[in-house]
């Protein structure tokens, strides 16, 4: 209610709302203050909310929440394992589509082909939602091109920060790595449905130094604009955004909606690329993503290649010269 009105909110207004004595509200905010919210409390004119910390606790998170279905549940940890590993144990304990798990520290946080995902405490967003998709599983890998389109978005809106896509799953500012995204799935036992997806997003957010190994790939939010990002503010701006664009991929469960503005983020868009095929490496110029997902690389004779997975290095990009 105090986040709702940049104004005072009374005491009695608090009391009516909540069906609760003075003294009741009075702990209550007394316990905000505690965990670091700054509330002005004036008598006769009530409570006003002035800062928020910069906390992932499941009120903060709630209060911020705009969707109608995702993240309506959200589970919290200090420290966890992984929030990919969270939230698969959840769905497989039976939690509801839209379950939103985070953490303000991952000891064993997932990056991509069995790589560890570094931490930093507090300093970044680590999160992973369930979603239960009907459509066919050969569809699922569409999902991490749509979670990287919500986050580029959140992430512009929130820094002001120009943010690009590396297909298929990382976001690049500045030319380096700021977000990497894991998407698990889980078939039916007849492996012809989707039991479940979970959809692990790690974000870059204030953190202000990286090991000297990894200095000239990687970077955040707050070196590269100067400004702190309120965590809790950015993943409530990356569910609204995830929600909209899923919505509409549902109805044609392909990228068409998306489309036109992924691909005017894409970084290797009428790049020079080296495609590590199974089948042998080749090198082509990018010719940005189709509305099934795959990337389009023009070959040296002009021939056209469809990129359905697999890793594509942009050159200029993390060190590929
Ligand atoms: C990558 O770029 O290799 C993917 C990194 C994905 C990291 C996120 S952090 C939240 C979620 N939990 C995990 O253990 N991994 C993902």
């Amino acid at each position: 209610m105090l986040r709702e009105t940049a104004n005072y909110v009374s005491g009695q207004e608090l009391c009516e709302h909540f069906g609760v004595s003075r003294t009741a509200v009075w702990k209550v905010i007394n316990g905000l203050k505690e965990e670091g919210y700054q509330i002005a409390s004036t008598p006769r004119r009530g409570y006003r909310l002035e800062e928020a910390p910069d906390i992932l606790s499941e009120s903060e998170l709630k209060s911020r929440l705009g969707t109608t279905w995702l993240g309506q549940q959200v589970v919290y940890f200090k420290e966890t394992d992984s929030t990919n590993t969270q939230a698969k144990r959840l769905a497989e304990e039976g939690a509801p589509e839209g379950t939103l798990v985070v953490a303000d520290m991952q000891t064993a946080g997932k990056g991509r082909r069995g790589r560890t995902w570094q931490q930093s405490p507090g300093m970044m967003v680590s999160m992973t939602f369930i979603l239960k998709p009907e459509f066919a599983p050969d569809k699922a890998s569409m999902l991490t091109l749509l979670a990287a389109h919500s986050v580029a978005g959140a992430i512009e809106q929130a820094s002001g920060l120009q943010a690009l896509i590396k297909w298929p799953n990382d976001i690049v500012i500045n030319g380096k790595k700021t977000v990497g995204i894991l998407t698990e799935m889980s078939l039916s036992v007849e492996q012809d449905s989707i039991h479940y997806v979970v959809v692990g997003i790690g974000i870059n957010v204030n953190i202000t130094t990286f090991p000297e190994e990894i200095r000239d790939v990687a970077t955040s939010l707050y070196l590269e604009s100067d400004k702190k990002v309120n965590r809790a503010g950015l993943i409530a701006e990356v569910m609204e955004r995830f929600e909209k664009d899923y919505t509409q991929f549902l109805q044609t469960e392909d990228l068409s909606a998306i489309l036109e503005d992924y691909n005017t983020h894409l970084i290797s868009r009428d790049r020079e690329v080296r495609v590590l095929d199974p089948k042998g490496e080749f090198k082509g110029i990018s010719r940005g993503m189709n509305k099934n997902g795959e990337l389009l690389v023009e070959r040296e004779d002009g021939s056209v290649a469809n990129i359905y997975a697999g890793e594509v290095s942009v050159r200029g990009l993390y060190g590929y010269v």
